[in-house]
């Protein structure tokens, strides 16, 4: 058994961490963070995941936690990097997280080791940090490198792990790729072997299509509201093409999260940086920034002023299943409505906590979608949460002072809508109106 060490306990290095405990693996987690490396050590999960702090405590003898990074990486066998590479002012990729690791790493190890880098990172990097392993080694150390992207989503991490669609792993010599290959033999998933730089761009090229994928629904949806057409019922007519596919058809309000508006931008800045447009890409990134913005645009059919005017928000997150708010729609509309003078409402099942983090007094957070609704007059709905989908359309009329919805994740179904006294505008569906000006 090989003895692994990871490096960052976010979303990726940790997921990683504890599926590779599940199948027998001793793993390391070493992160800078000291609060966060006592709590985990003491049992507690540090990001809301589902299926993650259970698993984190069924495999505990497997685990260990630290922010030694000297003793982790001492003797590993192999040292995974999971560290963020968050965008920097000009889209590019931050890399200084990935290179400090492998510095550390260098300055560490005592014997060879293979060196996997989960992070997403542009094309190149792995073998950029391969000659900074080198080039920082001790006497008598060989390092390997291999890239080995990651395809968890957020609310899905364990599942998407544990059950991969594909493990993509890129080497450039039998070693590396035979240490990879034995560690993931446990997982019994598609394996796809490449070189290190397809290996990198696998994973870009990965998310910018399902980005682009999203935003050209959007399009479409943009496209049914001026034509009449319904831009779920296109989904479903296109998705039963298998070379279509059925998922990530789903219009709303925009792509968020850590990695598509991320990945789209630091893949564009590479072309840019190469003399080469991604055309494609770049109209991606233009739709989604627009798409944000939907239903702002709508409300000023409905309202000319949104001064003192009391809105519920149904979803905080930039999707369900995570307490996430990065890319978030929600951080991008709410304070222009608070800046436009409207008192927000807010709901959400767990996202509250880090708004409250960036908005500690602005707004009213609720703790039940009725209080939220409650006496609103207009209703914003960023996250199809299934709290929110489960609803009884009636409490819209129920609880709001006047029931004008509009929804960014076409959560209900039209003909619910059309029996009751409301107006209900969604993305790419015709809107129904049947209150009374
Ligand atoms: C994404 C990818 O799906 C993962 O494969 C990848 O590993 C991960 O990024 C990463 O690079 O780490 P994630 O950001 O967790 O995962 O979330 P997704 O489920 O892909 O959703 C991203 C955004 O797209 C959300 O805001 C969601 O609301 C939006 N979306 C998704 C749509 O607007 N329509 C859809 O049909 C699907």
């Amino acid at each position: 058994m090989y003895k692994i060490a990871i490096a960052g306990t976010g979303y990726v290095g940790l997921v990683t961490a504890v599926c590779l405990a599940s199948k027998g693996f001793s793993v390391t987690c070493v992160d800078v963070d000291a609060d966060k490396v006592k709590a985990m050590a003491a049992g507690h999960c540090p990001i809301y995941e589902e299926g993650l702090p259970e698993l984190m405590k069924e495999h505990r003898n497997n685990l260990t936690y630290t922010t030694d990074y000297r003793s982790a990486y001492k003797d590993a066998d192999v040292v995974y990097i999971g560290v963020g590479t968050p965008e920097k002012k000009d889209g590019s990729a931050n890399l200084d997280y990935v290179r400090t690791v492998a510095e550390q790493i260098a300055e560490s190890a005592e014997k060879d080791c293979v060196v996997v880098i989960k992070s997403t990172v542009p094309i190149g990097t792995n073998q950029s940090i391969l000659a900074l392993l080198q080039e920082k080694a001790a006497k008598g150390v060989t390092f390997e490198i291999a890239s080995n992207p990651e395809f968890l989503s957020q609310g899905t991490a364990v599942k998407d792990t544990l059950h991969a669609s594909r493990i993509v792993i890129g080497t450039q010599t039998p070693h590396a790729r035979k240490v990879l290959t034995d560690i993931y033999e446990a997982f019994g998933q598609p394996i796809v072997n490449t070189d290190i730089k397809s290996a990198e761009m696998i994973k870009y090229a990965s998310n910018d299509f399902l980005a682009l994928k999203i935003s050209y629904m959007n399009e479409i949806a943009n496209l049914c509201e001026i034509t009449g057409a319904d831009v779920q019922d296109v989904a479903r007519g296109m998705g039963y093409d298998p070379r279509i596919g059925n998922k990530f058809l789903a219009a709303g309000i925009g792509y968020g999260g850590s990695c598509f508006p991320k990945d789209t931008k630091a893949l564009h800045w590479l072309a840019n940086f190469n003399d080469y447009e991604l055309k494609t890409i770049k109209a991606a990134i233009e739709v989604n920034e627009n798409q944000k913005l939907k239903l702002l645009k709508k409300s000023r059919k409905y309202c000319s002023s949104l001064q003192g005017k009391r809105i519920a928000v149904l979803g905080l997150t930039f999707k369900p299943g995570t307490d996430d708010l990065r890319d978030a729609p929600s951080l991008q509309n709410i304070p222009y409505l608070l800046e436009s003078g409207a008192e927000v409402f807010a709901w959400d099942p767990v996202g509250i906590p880090n708004f409250k983090k960036l908005y500690p007094n602005e707004l009213q957070y609720c703790e039940t979608i009725e209080e939220a609704l409650h006496g609103a007059e207009l209703c914003f709905i960023f996250t199809e949460w299934p709290q929110v989908k489960a609803l009884d359309p009636a409490v819209f009329v129920r609880q709001m002072a006047s029931p004008v919805i509009l929804d960014g994740r076409n959560c209900f179904d039209l003909k619910a809508m059309e029996a009751l006294p409301v107006v209900y505008d969604s993305i790419g569906r015709r809107a129904i109106r049947n209150l009374a000006k």
